[in-house]
């Protein structure tokens, strides 16, 4: 790979620099409360941030928090997000209460070496997403005015061509921060030589997410292993009825075609856990899939489905899995995410966990992050990156 590293940019020398770093401090916030729900994202930019900390560089940190439509929205602020990395770091955040404007100038002027900064969301600011490349190019020339260097370290953000992933390091010297790094490294084995069998899970709500990078593992791949919200629109493929389930009609046709083209890798669930309602308290039964009521909806794969995808899954030698099995946030339909998390565990494969939610879904069910072989903090990013897709803010890295 042509991209420099944070440590190349440690060799040179960083102390009294400024340093910007993209980061994807992309939380998850309690709905009611705004608390963070799930640090994760915070804690895997640490090791970048602590090294650049410790070799003396002012360090500015910025990221977008949710999708804020380019003006100042509250509740999107990062600032709990400073107060939680500064526990973790144990030194203070100081935090600016905008982007580029006033309070960040004098925040980021008044930094000594080893301090570090985070500015407010960068979504507040509608150059930072615009399609428009001069107005992307004019919010990201006053960014780089807050950095002698840049390390891009938000993997989770690396498939959007935005000002803050795409255009400040053609601004100024670039480099790929530890995160970013080892992501790479990991995505890389999978689309490169993976051990086999290589078994995948989706799951999730829509084919149409997850349709191209079905596309692209197909050919690849021995098992592809549907749950979630999307499997009704594949059993409706084959003709079962759904009931209420959430269904893409329009997509009906496509998975049709997917499973013929599949030659038996595609395994679907054999029994879902239907409910009269989307709620935790619903009445709730496990059927056979050529058994769903008219009137009621599936919210998780059934036992049975898990015994199968469990089976596949301990023959394997490389596993990928993104998307949730069921509602798992509600307890009734937890388990079949957690079946298909402990078979993923007791697997001997090298195993990759994909995205925020599986991430954050792996993290709620009590399951320790170490018996996974790597939790990608990507969603997006990493299955566009399994997709073969150019990554906008690799690119940036590249050149
Ligand atoms: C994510 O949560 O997937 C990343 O932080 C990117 O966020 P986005 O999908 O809003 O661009
Ligand atoms: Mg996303």
């Amino acid at each position: 790979m042509s991209i420099r590293t944070l440590d190349d940019l440690l060799a040179e020398g960083v102390s009294g620099r400024r340093v910007l770093v993209r980061a994807d401090l992309n939380v998850p916030l309690d709905k009611q409360s705004g608390a963070i729900t799930d640090d994760g994202r915070i804690r895997a930019v640490l090791p970048t941030l602590g090294a650049l900390v410790e070799a003396g560089a002012k360090v500015v940190v910025c990221s977008h928090l949710g999708r804020p439509k380019g003006a100042p929205d509250p509740q999107f602020s990062l600032g709990p997000v400073a107060g939680r990395l500064g526990e973790l770091l144990g030194a203070p955040v100081h935090f600016a209460t905008d982007t580029v404007g006033e309070s960040a100038r004098s925040t980021v002027a008044g930094l000594a070496d080893g301090q570090i900064a985070l500015l407010e969301n960068l979504r507040f600011n509608a150059g930072e997403t615009s399609k428009d490349e001069a107005e992307r190019g004019a919010f990201a020339d006053q960014l780089a005015a807050f950095g002698d260097a840049y390390v891009d370290d938000a993997f989770g953000a690396v498939h959007r061509k935005h000002a803050s992933v795409f255009d400040v390091p053609a601004r100024l010297p670039h480099v790929a921060g530890r995160l970013v790094l080892r992501e790479v490294e990991v995505l890389s084995k999978l689309t490169g030589d993976p051990e086999r069998p290589y078994v995948v899970v989706l799951g999730g709500s829509k084919v149409s997410d997850k349709l191209a990078v079905i596309e692209a593992l197909l050919p690849t791949v021995d098992r592809l292993l549907i749950g979630g919200g999307m499997c009704f629109t594949f059993l409706k493929a084959q003709g079962l009825e759904v009931g209420t389930s959430l269904l893409e009609k329009d997509m009906v046709e496509t998975c049709r075609n997917l499973l013929e083209r599949a030659n038996g890798k595609i395994l679907l669930p054999v029994d879902v856990v239907v409910a009269d309602a989307f709620a935790p308290d619903a009445a709730h039964d496990t059927v056979r899939v050529d058994g769903i009521p008219s009137h009621r909806l599936g919210l998780d794969v059934g036992p049975e489905t898990v015994a199968g995808f469990s089976a596949a899954l301990s023959q394997a030698k490389t596993i990928f899995w993104n998307g949730p099995m069921g509602v798992f946030e509600m307890p009734a339909f937890a388990a079949g995410t957690r079946g298909v998390a402990e078979a993923i565990t007791k697997a001997d494969a090298f195993s990759v966990v994909g995205g925020g939610d599986s991430a954050a879904a792996v993290r709620a069910l009590g399951l320790d992050d170490s018996s996974f072989g790597h939790i990608s903090t990507g969603g997006g990013a990493s299955l566009e990156y399994l997709e073969g897709k150019t990554l906008p803010g690799i690119a940036a890295l590249e050149n």
